[in-house]
């Protein structure tokens, strides 16, 4: 039987480099003038811990609770001053942002990073000064693990892989051809979720990808790329979309395209946020893989951790679920995001 919960597993990683630590946690802060900060800003607020956190955007409904969690765990009452910039999706905004709180002096730098690659120099520079860097959401592709202390969020390759093997066991019984609404080009979620879909289906004849073409993991870029899609194929049985708000963009298309989403065309999305729990509900969506993006406790116990020099797990993998229809049904009265 399809298993649908995939347990939270921690992977203890290597210690944080002590001298690296023994500064940060000696580091007094800057002179404020994050975008929106907390306590008494300057990075000087007492015995807060000064946190500047570049975000990747507000991209999505993932992104919105994501934020969230991080600005509602990393207050002045549980002990933070958070310095928070939004990069709108753009790499040269969260190095800009980087260097600014680099520049500040803050105690501690948290950031998901926009795509993968380009972070090694940034991130040398932080460790020069002498300031901890903590990844959360997604990872970097650097081969020096020393330039951060530990990455916290969810296994993509994982949520692909889950993504494709209910598509194999559910759908793929006979042929189907595939059109895929892929993520930001060069993220994290969006290479490893094609990954680990093609991987899951690489045995299953019957599974064709037509087609493959990022939607930047917005809702309106995810139905133009899917009116596109419709334009240029008349046989398309499945929707596989890297997230929830590609998909309902998707689901504005076909239905746009007088075809009922879920029957004529299957979906199956990433993420589980309400709008597209319902969708699912909805029978609209045909399943989900969650990606938990409630990572501020998680971020908030590291970075304390880190301060006080005590060792952290280098990898924190974060617990997905993933949810049928009928699961939907159940799980969206009492979701939390
Ligand atoms: O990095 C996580 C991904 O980013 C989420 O799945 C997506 O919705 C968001 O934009």
């Amino acid at each position: 039987m399809f298993s649908t919960t995939k347990a939270r597993t921690r992977l203890t990683g290597v210690l944080a480099g002590a001298a690296v630590l023994a500064l940060a946690a000696c580091s007094s802060g800057g002179d404020g003038g994050g975008d929106t900060a907390g306590g008494e800003g300057g990075g000087g607020g007492g015995d807060l811990i000064t946190v500047g956190f570049s975000q990747v955007g507000a991209e999505s409904g993932w992104r919105a609770a994501n934020t969230k969690s991080i600005q509602d765990t990393l207050t002045e009452e549980n002990g933070f001053d958070l310095k928070f910039s939004d990069a709108q999706q753009k790499q040269e905004n969260q190095i800009q942002a980087i260097r600014s709180y680099i520049a500040q002096g803050v105690d501690v730098i948290a950031f998901s990073p926009v795509v993968e690659s380009g972070w090694d120099s940034v991130l040398e520079e932080a460790k020069q000064a002498g300031i901890p860097v903590v990844l959360t959401d997604r990872a970097v592709d650097s081969e020096d693990e020393t330039l951060y202390e530990s990455f916290i969020g969810s296994d993509f390759v994982l949520e692909g892989e889950m993504a494709g093997e209910w598509v194999s066991e559910n759908l793929a019984t006979e042929p189907i051809n595939v059109v895929e609404l892929q993520g930001t080009t060069g993220a994290a979620p969006a290479i490893d979720r094609k990954k680990g879909f093609e991987d899951a289906t690489a045995d299953n004849p019957n599974v064709t990808i037509i087609d493959s073409q990022t939607g930047n993991f917005t809702r309106s870029e995810g139905k133009t790329v899917m009116e596109g899609f419709l334009q240029a194929h008349d046989d398309i049985d499945l929707v596989y979309a890297h997230n929830d708000d590609m998909g309902l963009g998707a689901i504005e298309a076909i239905e746009a395209a007088g075809l009922v989403p879920g029957e004529d065309i299957k979906i199956v999305t990433v993420d589980a946020v309400k709008d597209g729990m319902q969708a699912l509900a909805d029978g609209k969506i045909n399943f989900i893989v969650e990606c938990n993006p409630l990572l501020g406790p998680d971020l908030a116990e590291v970075i304390k951790k880190v301060v006080a020099g005590e060792e952290v797990e280098k990898r924190i993998v974060v617990e997905d679920q993933s949810f049928t229809q009928e699961q939907a049904i159940e799980a969206l009265p009492t979701r939390e995001y």
